[in-house]
């Protein structure tokens, strides 16, 4: 009789392993910000397009772009590029990158810009970024993951009101305390806006998914359970209720102790920021849970020696403890592409 061959079982990508919880050595690795401008194969791509927003709604060039930094440094997962304010873009609100400048957005402050944001656009909106994500899932090989991303949103409201970036998100911060029905209906239409882009990119072929709260920090221990604990509890809720096996990264940047409380949310890890020691964040966190982080991204500009010695302290202070390794936030420009390679090549090692 012909048995065929038994069935192979594919091998899990690492970062996957991590992410169920299992302790894997070497860490798997990837970087915040991977794809950049610190890369010159993404600068000649990125004068191709144009524009930024061009850039991330061009499946081609986007696929390309996300897979750049892990073709040339063998990264253990691939974060689709595209950008956090590509929600409210998808929801019809207005978006430009002015050169130098960051992102510029109309502010929202009143009923009838609320109702303008438009959920029911969002799914035809948003089909570009999913054929990025199939595109990037075809191109990996098996031992690589993709991970999708939103922000989370208090983040993207924090821009959404302000109109673009800001040093302290005053408009923002002192909405919530002044107008907070208002606030929650925003931040309850970004949570539904969020739930339908995540679950589109796991169709797409994600295989994680991570949300970044960069500016959660900002807020007293109150506020952060009401608009950051709450949303991400509701986003992660649904999405593992669709999607049981999907496991959900959230970086909630400069949580401090808060850390201990947004373990409620569900989330499979948590992204650790730089000024957070590890030795406290491994007490405010169950091993059950994945911590992802968390060098410096200045010891990356300077590479060398100091570099190094950083790496070895990290990885063997979570060693033991499912651990991704990574930056405590994202790469910046200034970063020389060869001290990602010794990053990547020193962790490797061992
Ligand atoms: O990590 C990756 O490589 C994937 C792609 C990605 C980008 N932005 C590309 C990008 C991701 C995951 C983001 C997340 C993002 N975007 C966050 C959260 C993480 C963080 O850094 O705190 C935030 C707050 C944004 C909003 C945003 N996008 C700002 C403030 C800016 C301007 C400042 C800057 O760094 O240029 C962007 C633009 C942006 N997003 C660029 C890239 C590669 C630069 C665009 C260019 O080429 O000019």
């Amino acid at each position: 009789m012909n048995n065929p061959a038994p069935l192979q079982p594919t091998p899990q990508p690492a970062l996957l392993r991590v992410l169920a919880g299992e302790p894997v050595w070497p860490p798997p690795i990837w970087l915040m910000r991977q794809a950049g401008r610190y890369l010159p194969e993404y600068r000649a791509l990125r004068a191709e397009a144009g524009d930024f927003i061009s850039l991330c709604t061009t499946p081609a060039l986007a696929a390309e772009i996300t897979l750049q930094p892990v073709d040339r440094f063998k990264m253990d997962a691939a974060i689709l590029f595209s950008d956090i304010l590509m929600l409210p873009w998808a929801l019809g609100h207005g978006l430009r990158f002015a050169e130098g400048e960051g992102p510029i957005l109309p502010t929202v402050s009143t009923q009838e810009h609320l109702d303008a944001l438009d959920l029911a656009r969002v799914a035809d909106a948003i089909q570009p970024i999913l054929e990025t994500v199939s595109l990037v899932r075809a191109g990996l090989t098996p031992d690589a993951a993709l991970i999708g991303f939103a922000g989370s949103p208090f983040t993207v409201a924090c821009y959404m009101v302000e109109g673009g970036g800001s040093r302290d998100f005053v408009a923002t911060r002192t909405m919530a305390y002044s107008r907070r029905d208002f606030f929650a209906a925003l931040i309850d239409k970004l949570v539904a806006a969020t739930i339908i882009y995540l679950e589109a990119q796991v169709v797409a072929g994600a295989q994680a998914l991570m949300l970044f709260d960069s500016w959660s920090g900002v807020l007293p221990p109150g506020e952060f359970r009401r608009w950051v604990i709450e949303p991400t509890t509701r986003i992660v809720a649904a999405l593992t209720e669709r999607h049981p096996n999907v496991k959900i990264i959230g970086f909630p940047r400069l949580a401090g102790t808060m850390l201990t409380s947004y373990m409620a949310t569900g989330v499979a890890a948590v992204g650790i920021d730089t000024s957070t020691s590890l030795a406290v964040a491994g007490e405010l966190v169950p091993t059950t849970v994945a911590l992802q982080g968390n060098l410096d991204p200045m010891l990356l500009v300077q590479g060398g020696p100091s570099m190094l010695r950083e790496i070895d302290r990290i990885a063997l202070s979570l060693r033991g403890r499912p651990h991704i390794f990574n930056l405590g936030h994202g790469i910046v420009p200034q970063t020389p592409p060869d001290h990602v390679a010794e990053l990547v090549e020193h962790l490797r090692r061992g």
